[in-house]
């Protein structure tokens, strides 16, 4: 089978890469991926060493050029992971979160139509059910849940969902979509609070945590996530949307504080910074039914993964620090330049 991955030089799609290369080495996998500030192609160094991959640069809202990757490479499954990712930068600059989240979304799905796949899969996030509130831990998001979105990352990546049920209910198209909670693990993009509190704790800069650092996220190593997708794409129906997560609640700041203890930093590098606009409060997965359904269910621990985390951020420093030193520090002023202590 050939398995066009979008976003592949990105965090998640890396590892997904990575994850079906060695479970599945009769597959060939192509990941097709346009090389924004998030993608990187020293994530792919040792995939590019395999027969059975191959990378193309492209973007997924060029018609022409995914047309013409179709037409030569005749994919059976396309994975979608391509996206502009970072809510603090969709709320800066939304516009290109729609071009990329929905139109590519709607590119990818016509040329899909036009020359025919055995499955499309959509990865999407639980951002698109809004948030919970802080004092109810008995709620989650089932896949019922209503799409209800705060910023415009999550309403792009919920358009985009509503696309994909739209061709599948329309034009059959034998689509599935994915929403998992937030990931963390090896090849992070030093921007999202794990990867950025590792690389400015080890340089004993300040870790700027937004407000009281009470909003809680459900983090999963992003492994768990991969095994999750590569079942969906293989057994799963047309048509199924499903949770992904694994009831790994953390408030950002008791993550934070972790993090600093592993490394032996003092928690005085923590600086409270002015709160995101619209920050959601908690997000927490109820993943019963990809449990029930397909039998997965996380195999890693938080303490755990955020253990393997930190020690590949120390074995991988080339890979951050060349991130670091390029145009991510006049995005790291842009973004915090303005932003007051509390
Ligand atoms: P990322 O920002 O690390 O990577 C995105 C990749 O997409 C990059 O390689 C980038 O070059 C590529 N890309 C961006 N625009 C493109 C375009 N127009 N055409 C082709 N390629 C393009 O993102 P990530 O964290 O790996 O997230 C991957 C997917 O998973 C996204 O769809 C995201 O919404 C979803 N998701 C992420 C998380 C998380 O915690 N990171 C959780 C749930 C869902
Ligand atoms: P992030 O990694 O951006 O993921 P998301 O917003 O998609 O959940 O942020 C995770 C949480 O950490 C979120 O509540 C915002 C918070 N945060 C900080 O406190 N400081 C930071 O510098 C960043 C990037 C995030």
């Amino acid at each position: 089978m050939k398995i066009v991955v979008t976003g592949g030089a990105g965090f998640i799609g890396g590892n997904f890469v990575y994850y079906e290369l060695a479970h599945h080495p009769e597959d060939f996998v192509l990941c097709y991926d346009a090389l924004t500030y998030a993608g990187n192609l020293e994530t792919l160094a040792e995939a590019q060493q395999n027969p059975h991959f191959k990378f193309v640069r492209g973007d997924i809202a060029d018609r022409a050029a995914v047309e013409s990757l179709f037409e030569q490479e005749k994919p059976d499954i396309v994975v979608n992971f391509a996206a502009e990712s970072h809510v603090d930068r969709s709320i800066e600059q939304p516009d290109i979160f729609l071009r990329t989240n929905v139109l590519g979304t709607g590119v990818l799905m016509d040329a899909c139509r036009k020359y025919g796949i055995t499955r499309y899969h959509q990865v999407s996030t639980d951002e698109v059910y809004g948030d919970l509130p802080l004092d109810r831990p008995d709620l989650f998001f089932t896949e019922d849940t209503p799409l209800h979105t705060s910023s415009p990352y999550s309403a792009s990546k919920a358009s985009a969902d509503l696309l994909v049920m739209a061709y599948h209910r329309t034009y059959n198209l034998p689509a599935s979509i994915s929403r998992c909670s937030n990931n963390y693990g090896p090849y992070h993009f030093p921007e999202k609070l794990i990867p950025l509190m590792i690389v400015n704790a080890l340089a004993d800069k300040k870790l700027p945590v937004y407000g009281a650092g009470e909003n809680v996220r459900d983090w999963l190593y992003v492994e768990d996530h991969c095994a999750a997708i590569d079942l969906i794409l293989r057994k799963g129906k047309p048509g199924d949307v499903f949770n992904i997560g694994g009831h790994n609640e953390r408030r950002n700041i008791d993550v934070v504080k972790i993090i600093l203890k592993a490394l032996g930093k003092p928690e005085s590098l923590i600086e409270h910074v002015t709160d995101r606009k619209g920050h959601d409060r908690r997000y927490a997965i109820d993943p019963a039914k990809i449990q029930a359904a397909l039998g997965w269910t996380p195999a890693t621990k938080f303490e755990d993964g955020i253990q393997r985390t930190i020690e590949w951020y120390l074995a991988h420093r080339p890979w951050w620090e060349h991130i670091i030193s390029g145009d991510y520090q006049q995005y790291y002023e842009k973004m915090y330049g303005h932003r007051g202590t509390l």
